[in-house]
C-alpha cells in the first residue's frame, strides 16, 4: 500500500501538464460565465477539469496551467485546491471514494463502515490501494445526511450504505476499472 498522503509541493519528477483542446475550450466557456475582471469565479469548476485531465490529481504543474490560464496568482490557486477536500494534492486511485464521517453519518455507522473499508481494502484512511485501484478518503457533510451512511465516488452518490452494498459497489467498480471524476456526468 502507499501512505502517500502529503501535498506534492514539487515539480520536480513529475510530468508536464498541458490542457486538452476539449478542456481548453471548457474552462474558457466557463470563464465566460462571469463579467470581465470576475473570470476567478470559475476557478473551482476549472480545477475540476484540470485534476479530471491529469489522473485525479493535481500536480503544481497543473494548479501553474489554471493560474496561467486564468490569469490569476499560482498562490490563489494553490489557496483553493489546498482547502477543499475534493482536490487532490497527490496522486490517487483510479477510484477516490470520500466516505463522509460528519455527524449524522456517524450515528448511522459511518465508523463501522470506515473500519470495513479499511479492511476490505487493507490500507487506511488517506492511503491508496498497491494496486492503485482505491484511495480512502474521509470527509466532511456531503448534504446527504438523511441517506447515511454514504460515500461519493466521482460525481456519484451512494446512500443508505450497509457492509455488503458497500462490498458490491467495490466489486462493480473493480469490474469496471475506469476512473471515476467529479466531472463525469
Ligand atoms: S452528515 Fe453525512 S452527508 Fe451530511
Amino acid at each position: 500500500m502507499s501512505a502517500r498522503t502529503r501535498p506534492i509541493t514539487t515539480t520536480e519528477g513529475v510530468r508536464p501538464f498541458t490542457f486538452s483542446e476539449a478542456a481548453l475550450a471548457e474552462c474558457r466557456a466557463l470563464m465566460a460565465r462571469y463579467p470581465e475582471g470576475r473570470s476567478k469565479s470559475a476557478l473551482i469548476p476549472v480545477l475540476h477539469i484540470a485534476q479530471a485531465e491529469n489522473d485525479g490529481w493535481l500536480s503544481v504543474n497543473a494548479m501553474d496551467a489554471v493560474a496561467e490560464l486564468m490569469g490569476l496568482r499560482r498562490i490563489e490557486v494553490y489557496e483553493v485546491a489546498s482547502f477543499y477536500s475534493m482536490f487532490n494534492l497527490h496522486p490517487v486511485g483510479t477510484y477516490v471514494l470520500d466516505v463522509c464521517r460528519t455527524t449524522p453519518c456517524m450515528l448511522r455507522g459511518s465508523d463501522d463502515l470506515i473500519a470495513h473499508l479499511e479492511k476490505k481494502l487493507g490500507i487506511h484512511a488517506g492511503e491508496t490501494t498497491r494496486d492503485g485501484m482505491f484511495t480512502l478518503k474521509t470527509v466532511e457533510c456531503l448534504g446527504s445526511c438523511g441517506t447515511g451512511p454514504m460515500l461519493q465516488c466521482g460525481s456519484s452518490y451512494h446512500e443508505d450504505l450497509t457492509t455488503e452494498k458497500v462490498d458490491r459497489l467495490i466489486d462493480e467498480l473493480r469490474a469496471r476499472n475506469r476512473r471515476a471524476n467529479y466531472t463525469d456526468r
